[in-house]
């Protein structure tokens, strides 16, 4: 048991200013995550769950509202701190994968752990992971040379890597067929049954969301009741 949740969002907006207009892209968003729960968030395309994770993974900082990190305010960091606050306690799995295209799919997974104090037993570890999502034959390739669902796959073994205890993932599973999108689920529930990893992931896929122990629904910026 921990004192504080994972992660407590209260009262979010998120205003973006685009020529002269403002556009309002999040209300008034709160919601907390315990340690260890996994959570869906689901809802229309533009809706908002983008800009929401990008927000809780502290890449996007909110126009109102705060943001707290195992009780730690994280919407007043300084970009250095933040950037810190990400390799350490978080996780990310992108929309768009957002692999190095000059390193090989090994070389990937092991990038989280390029910072001092961490190089371990990364390389083994890296291995382990590509294979536990299916690409121990695929050590070598490079993003351009694997399939759209064969680099999702590498994103998620990159935001495994850390062992962070919170890892968001917007539609890890969008890219894959069934039979891989469940396999990659159980990876996840694995990892939040051993390590108590707080999951918060966006997905269009009902039976994805079933797996998960609740769901937020949003719409036009807001979350509504299910
Ligand atoms: N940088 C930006 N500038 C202007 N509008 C933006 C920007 N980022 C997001 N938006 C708008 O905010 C809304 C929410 O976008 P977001 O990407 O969060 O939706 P989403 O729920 O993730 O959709 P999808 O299911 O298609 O991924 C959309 O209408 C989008 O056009
Ligand atoms: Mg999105």
């Amino acid at each position: 048991m921990t004192e504080h949740p994972t992660l407590s969002v209260r009262d979010v907006d998120k205003r973006l200013r685009l020529g002269g207009e403002t556009i309002v892209i999040l209300r008034g968003v709160t919601f907390q995550l315990e340690r260890g729960e996994m959570t869906a968030l689901m809802g229309p395309s533009g809706s908002g769950k983008s800009t929401l994770l990008g927000i809780v993974a502290g890449l996007d900082r909110p126009s109102e509202g705060s943001v707290m990190l195992d009780g730690k305010e994280i919407g007043n960091l300084s970009e250095r701190e933040l950037a810190s606050l990400r390799s350490q306690k978080i996780g990310m799995v992108f929309q768009s994968y957002n692999l190095i295209p000059t390193l090989t799919a090994l070389e990937n997974v092991q990038l989280p752990l390029y910072v001092p104090g961490r190089n371990g037993h990364r390389l083994d570890r890296a291995r382990e992971l590509l294979d536990e999502v299916g690409l121990g034959h695929r050590l070598g390739h490079r993003p351009s040379q694997l399939s759209g669902g064969e680099q999702q796959r590498v994103a998620i073994a990159r935001a495994l890597i850390a062992d962070a205890p919170l890892i968001v993932a917007d539609e890890p599973t969008g890219n894959l067929d069934s039979d891989t999108g469940h396999a990659l689920m159980d990876l996840l529930l694995g990892l939040r049954a051993r390590r108590g990893t707080t999951i918060l992931l966006a997905t269009h896929n009902d039976s994805i969301a079933a797996m998960a122990d609740r769901t937020l629904r949003m719409r036009d910026g807001r979350l509504v009741p299910a």
